[in-house]
């Protein structure tokens, strides 16, 4: 059985592998890359538009499930942004740092010196068999200022609950352990594996 990831991105797809071994596949290792328009109101509604579209133009193959991620981080404080605008906080197109830099400047404006934030991550399944959505978050802190150099995107000024640093600073291996990808996927696992056995009784039956 093949686990097909909706995403071009090498690093998810490195992620991914970490977790759940080599039977995860990029799809842009079987069809050609092709842009999904993330127009759904939910982390839960984006995974599930990217899973569907890789789905749908692999054809029917009773050996492949499709996975898709969607992913961001919210601010209450701050009305819940940027949510799952998060990759496009500071406009389409823009860069991690420009994004990182419009979120320490929204903080700014407001005299916000440390306010709760957390990280969500909605992991979509597709599978011959049905479709599921799983979830996990990630809780702490959101400063108005990059620190460490570690992590991507907002990782510089989330100190994660239980820490004194931020993602930036401290060492990848603790991210890996408490990460909202992390945990989403660990409620993926379970999942995977009743979607196999199935599959493989339907095969036989
Ligand atoms: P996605 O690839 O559509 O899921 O977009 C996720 C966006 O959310 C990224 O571009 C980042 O801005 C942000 N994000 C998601 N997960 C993380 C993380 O673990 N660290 C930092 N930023 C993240």
């Amino acid at each position: 059985m093949q686990w097909v990831l909706a995403s071009g991105n090498k690093g998810k797809i490195r992620e991914f592998r970490e977790i759940f071994g080599d039977r995860i596949v990029g799809y842009d290792e079987l069809i050609a890359p092709f842009e999904v328009e993330e127009s759904a109101s939910t982390f839960a509604g984006n995974a599930l538009l990217k899973a569907r579209a890789v789905y749908e133009r692999l054809g029917e193959n009773p050996r492949m499930a499709v996975l898709a991620d969607d992913s961001g981080i919210s601010v209450p404080a701050l009305g819940g942004v940027p949510g799952i605008y998060s990759a496009r906080y500071a406009g389409e197109g823009a860069s991690d740092r420009e994004n990182l830099r419009k979120l320490i400047g929204e903080l700014e404006k407001r005299g916000i010196e440390r306010t709760p934030a957390y990280y969500t991550a909605a992991i979509a399944i597709v599978s011959p068999v049905g479709e599921y959505v799983v979830h996990g978050w990630m809780h702490g802190e959101v400063i108005p200022e990059a620190r460490g150099e570690g992590g991507f995107g907002y990782d510089p000024m989330f100190i994660p609950e239980g820490f004194t640093q931020t993602l930036g600073e401290l060492d990848s291996s603790v991210k890996q352990s408490i990460s909202h990808r992390y945990r989403a996927a660990e409620r993926a696992r379970p999942l995977l594996d009743l979607i196999e056995r199935s599959l493989a009784l339907h095969k036989s039956s």
